[in-house]
């Protein structure tokens, strides 16, 4: 039988937040999927340094050599078949702390060019006001999917580019309180869960078919011969 695995991170500066919340319940959704299991990763206190631009990891073909929390999780997110990014919105957009974690995982894509190719995500946005920029947030992780190729869902229909949640700023009281946001967070983890699982299956049912994907060059070489 297929399995996947949905990983799901948070970047909440605080525990116990609508963020946390939010994103434990669509990893809930997702384990309703048979065959899926699922993690939870709070950024919450951890030390995550935001990429230095130090191109270490371009010239000699390594990951990220900044030493700090961000290894253990980079260790997951490189096994798990499926991601769930979730954040607060500051000033319209997703926190410093998600972006940190995020510039790091630059090495991975670049060192092991198409390695999250043919994997999925999708986002969650909780805001303290109804209309305060969840969207932006969604767009914002889910360019993080494009950047990295990984393929990427907003849930069924009426989802659009995400799960949307309206706080109040009350933390998880605030998130269970909006009905609407709370269906789009549990469909998203059905979703996201779905589509690792196929892609997973997908793939396999090719090689037993004999069938090769095309491995992806190492892109970078050219593109970045001249640099410092
Ligand atoms: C620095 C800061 C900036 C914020 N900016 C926004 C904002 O632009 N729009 C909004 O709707 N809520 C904003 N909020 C409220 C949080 O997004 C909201 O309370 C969120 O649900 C918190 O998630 P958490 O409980 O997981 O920490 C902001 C909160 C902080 C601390």
């Amino acid at each position: 039988m297929t399995k996947a695995k949905i990983l799901g991170i948070c970047g909440s500066h605080r525990k116990g937040g609508a963020t946390e919340y939010c994103v434990k319940e669509a990893l809930k959704s997702s384990e309703s999927v048979p065959g899926v299991e699922t993690e939870f990763v709070s950024l919450q206190g951890k030390k995550i340094m935001h990429c230095i631009h130090c191109n270490k990891c371009i010239k000699d073909g390594t990951l990220c050599v900044i030493k700090d929390d961000f290894q253990e999780i980079q260790e997951k997110f490189l096994e798990a078949d499926g991601y769930i990014l979730g954040s607060p919105v500051y000033q319209m957009n997703s926190t410093p702390l998600i972006q940190d974690f995020c510039s790091r995982l630059r090495p991975t894509y670049l060192v092991y060019p198409g390695h999250f190719a043919n994997r999925v995500g999708g986002a969650i946005a909780t805001g303290g006001t109804r209309h305060g920029g969840q969207e932006m947030t969604l767009l914002t992780l889910r360019n993080v999917f494009l950047t990295y190729e990984i393929l990427t869902t907003g849930g069924p229909g009426g989802n659009y580019c995400g799960a949307a949640v309206w706080s109040q700023d009350k933390k998880e009281l605030g998130a269970k309180e909006d009905l609407v946001g709370m269906q789009k967070v549990t469909g998203l983890g059905r979703r996201v869960a779905e589509a690792a699982l196929i892609l997973k299956a997908g793939k396999q049912a090719l090689k037993d078919e004999g069938v090769e994907l095309k491995k992806e060059d190492l892109w970078f070489k050219d593109h970045y011969k001249d640099i410092e």
